[in-house]
């Protein structure tokens, strides 16, 4: 069976967390695209350029080391503008979309150019305060010392770049489900995302 689930959304808006839970309800594999561009980001900091960072990307590097990090995720954000870097990392992601079993991929960009046929499309949201509140709490108990107004800060410019770039902006697509995790606990909010993408599975499966 082939079943793709797009599932984007600003940072911190949930996402992941409902990406992870839908995948392992349904059996489905799980890519955050967003480890795509952080491990382009990480190469960027080290010195190479980023277009060849992103055409020499290989799977291995997606597992190495920490790339949820507060600088990581601001490099992310820059290479992620530049349209020769989006343009090294579509095939994998389609060819990940594409694979037997039903795949489900999360991002800014995965129902409006990556896939925008797929068979379902969720665009998680919630307020930039309370993204920035869950942020900073993960950010914390990994024992950084950033405060919540430099990740409200944080969010609020990758939010404005990721949605103002000309190449793939981060925007719902026309037939997208919007959720608004801002007053969901996470329990409520994987429910209904499992609701909404099981109404759409083919029964005979
Ligand atoms: O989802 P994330 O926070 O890990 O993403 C990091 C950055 O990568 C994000 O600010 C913008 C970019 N990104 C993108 O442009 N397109 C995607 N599909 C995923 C992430």
């Amino acid at each position: 069976m082939r079943f793709t689930v797009a599932i984007d959304g600003p940072a911190a808006a949930g996402k992941g967390t409902i990406s992870k839970g839908v995948a392992a309800h349904f059996g489905f594999a799980h890519l955050d695209t967003g480890l795509l561009y952080r491990a382009v980001g990480r190469r960027m900091l080290g010195g190479t350029d980023p277009v060849t960072a992103a055409q020499e990307l290989s799977a291995d590097e997606l597992e190495q080391g920490d790339l949820r990090t507060a600088e990581i995720a601001q490099a992310a954000s820059k290479v992620a503008v530049i349209p020769e870097v989006r343009s090294a990392l579509v095939d994998f992601q389609r060819a990940f979309a594409r694979r037997a079993g039903g795949a489900v991929l999360d991002g800014r960009d995965i129902g409006t150019v990556i896939c925008p046929t797929a068979e379902i499309k969720l665009f998680v949201t919630a307020s930039a305060e309370v993204r920035a509140q869950r942020r900073y709490l993960e950010l914390n108990a990994k024992g950084s010392d950033v405060t919540r107004e430099q990740v409200l800060a944080d969010v609020r410019e990758r939010d404005a770049r990721d949605a103002d770039r000309s190449t793939a902006p981060m925007k719902p697509a026309e037939d997208a489900v919007m959720l608004d995790t801002t007053d969901l606990n996470i329990q409520t909010a994987l429910a209904k995302a499992v609701a909404v993408i099981g109404e759409k599975l083919p029964t005979a499966r």
